[in-house]
């Protein structure tokens, strides 16, 4: 098995490939601030980076991330809900979204992700993707949270519009105890697909 092949270096993979300077980018769900930093380190200082967390232990540690590593990017972190992202941004904006569901780690386990304002908010960040604009979510199965969230949001996304999003879920086939999901979802620049058969 390769040494850090997780849903995390998945995830991470994915942001570096497509997430480049001058990006606006959205972490849905700051917590500890590392998906924050990583996008405020692709989008560099010409690019700008709102944060949603409903915990201000989540908001504080994301800020005090981001000065210690001193990053130039404009960065705005808020105790909010991501449900209200779409009062930050406008539709067909955003260059990058990153949901990492679950609980703050090393924080308190009883405020977590919920079923109905995770898919609320996976839903508006969909509208608010730009053509060629990506979202990231790492879906987790846990103690706290059961599997009703993760498989919610699965069943959402069978639903999502092919001809103008294209989803990709990777699932660790072989490991026990199931293991996180990381999902990458693209935004099609293309025309939909049936004007060109036309
Ligand atoms: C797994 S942690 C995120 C980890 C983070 N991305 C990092 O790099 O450290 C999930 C976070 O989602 C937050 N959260 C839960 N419900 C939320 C909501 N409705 N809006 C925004 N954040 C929420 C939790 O407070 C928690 O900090």
């Amino acid at each position: 098995m390769s040494v850090g092949l997780n849903t995390r270096y998945i995830a991470h993979r994915f942001l570096k490939e497509h997430v480049q300077p001058g990006a606006f980018c959205i972490d849905a769900t700051a917590g500890r601030g590392r998906d924050t930093l990583l996008l405020c380190q692709l989008a560099g200082e010409t690019g700008k980076v709102l944060a949603f967390d409903i915990q201000i232990d989540a908001v504080v540690s994301t800020r005090k991330l981001l000065e210690e590593n001193s990053v130039p990017t404009k960065s705005y972190v808020f105790l909010e809900s991501h449900t209200n992202m779409d009062l930050y941004a406008e539709p067909q904006t955003v260059d990058a979204i990153v949901f990492n569901f679950g609980w703050l780690p090393g924080g308190d386990h009883t405020f977590h992700t919920e079923t109905q304002t995770s898919l609320d908010a996976i839903q508006k960040g969909l509208n608010l993707l730009k053509p060629g604009g990506i979202m990231s979510l790492s879906l987790y199965y846990g103690k706290e949270t059961g599997f009703a969230e993760t498989d919610a949001i699965l069943k959402y996304l069978e639903t999502v519009d092919h001809q103008e999003y294209t989803v990709v879920t990777s699932s660790f086939t072989n490991r026990p105890n199931c293991p996180p999901i990381a999902v990458c979802i693209f935004r099609d620049i293309i025309t939909p697909r049936e004007e060109n058969y036309i």
